[in-house]
């Protein structure tokens, strides 16, 4: 089966700094794939890079067959590769629903004429993507807090929220940069099983996070970055036992509190 995504020799330095140094990645189209790898090994750069929120220095990155060279990150999102962010991006001051509404997709073929006029056309669109903001709502089960604030939300919540932003428009491609961050053990499982769902309806996740238990779990295949360069790839098990990993993610105790890193079980 064709690639969903295939993004090779990926470069990027930030004034000098070299955060991505010729990372290639591929993934089948459907599959959970995992990114993880220390603090600073270019994990959200590499997001940026494939999303286009950052030009890259070198590389190509293909959706589907489709080279996205040059194209801008809202066109490259149509086009069906979203992205959540590291650092939360929800509207607190508005309701969950309108959230989800801003990031439903536009009319398509609309003009600004058509759209000022409100045509049965473009009224039929709106009705639509509100009926599909209250499916979202109904499948991230937070349809009871609709016409509630997004800023009193709790932040796994949030999580929630943001990710069926990520998915009003049925995405081919989903990217989440640490989807568990931050949230409460207890919702933890139910972030889980929503992204397996979401996985089911055959879109590709591509997934950084620092749990590398539920990684583990869920992921067909790990990617390891370190220094901006992939260390190793591999099925979960591979990955697992591979001394170079063990030495450079697993191994590496806090220099600061001398913890040791994460175990992976
Ligand atoms: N906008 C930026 N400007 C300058 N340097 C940056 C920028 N974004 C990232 N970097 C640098 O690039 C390197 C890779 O950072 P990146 O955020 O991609 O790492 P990461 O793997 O996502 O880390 P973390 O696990 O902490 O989120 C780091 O050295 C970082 O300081
Ligand atoms: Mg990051």
């Amino acid at each position: 089966m064709n690639p969903v995504l295939k993004a090779s020799g990926i470069c990027k330095a930030y004034r000098g700094v070299v955060a991505l140094d010729g990372v290639s990645i591929e993934l089948p189209a459907g599959s959970i794939t995992g990114l993880i790898g220390p603090n600073g090994s270019g994990k959200s750069t590499l997001f940026d890079c494939i999303c286009g929120f950052q030009a890259r220095d070198a590389g190509s990155v293909m959706l589907d067959g489709q080279d996205l060279a040059g194209l801008p990150p809202q066109r490259i999102a149509r086009m069906g590769l979203r992205r959540t962010f590291q650092q939360l991006r929800v509207f607190p001051e508005l309701t969950l629903r309108q959230n989800l509404l801003t990031a439903a997709q536009a009319a398509p073929g609309f003009s600004y004429l058509s759209e000022l006029l409100r045509t049965p056309a473009v009224r039929a669109h709106e009705r639509q993507m509100m009926e599909r903001a209250d499916a979202m709502l109904e499948e991230i089960q937070l349809t009871r807090l609709a016409g509630a604030l997004a800023g009193s939300l709790s932040y796994g919540q949030k999580k929630l929220l943001e990710l069926g932003m990520a998915l009003m428009n049925e995405p081919k491609l989903l990217l989440l940069d640490e989807p568990m961050a931050g949230v409460n053990p207890t919702l933890v499982e139910g972030l889980k099983e929503a992204l397996l769902q979401v996985n089911r309806r055959g879109i590709a996740l591509l997934i950084v996070e620092h749990n590398l238990k539920l990684m583990f779990e869920i992921a067909q295949r790990i990617y390891v970055l370190e220094q901006g360069r992939l260390l190793v790839q591999g099925t979960p098990e591979e990955v697992a036992r591979d001394e170079r990993v063990i030495e450079a993610y697993l191994g590496r105790r806090d220099p600061v509190t001398g913890e040791q890193g994460a175990p992976l079980d």
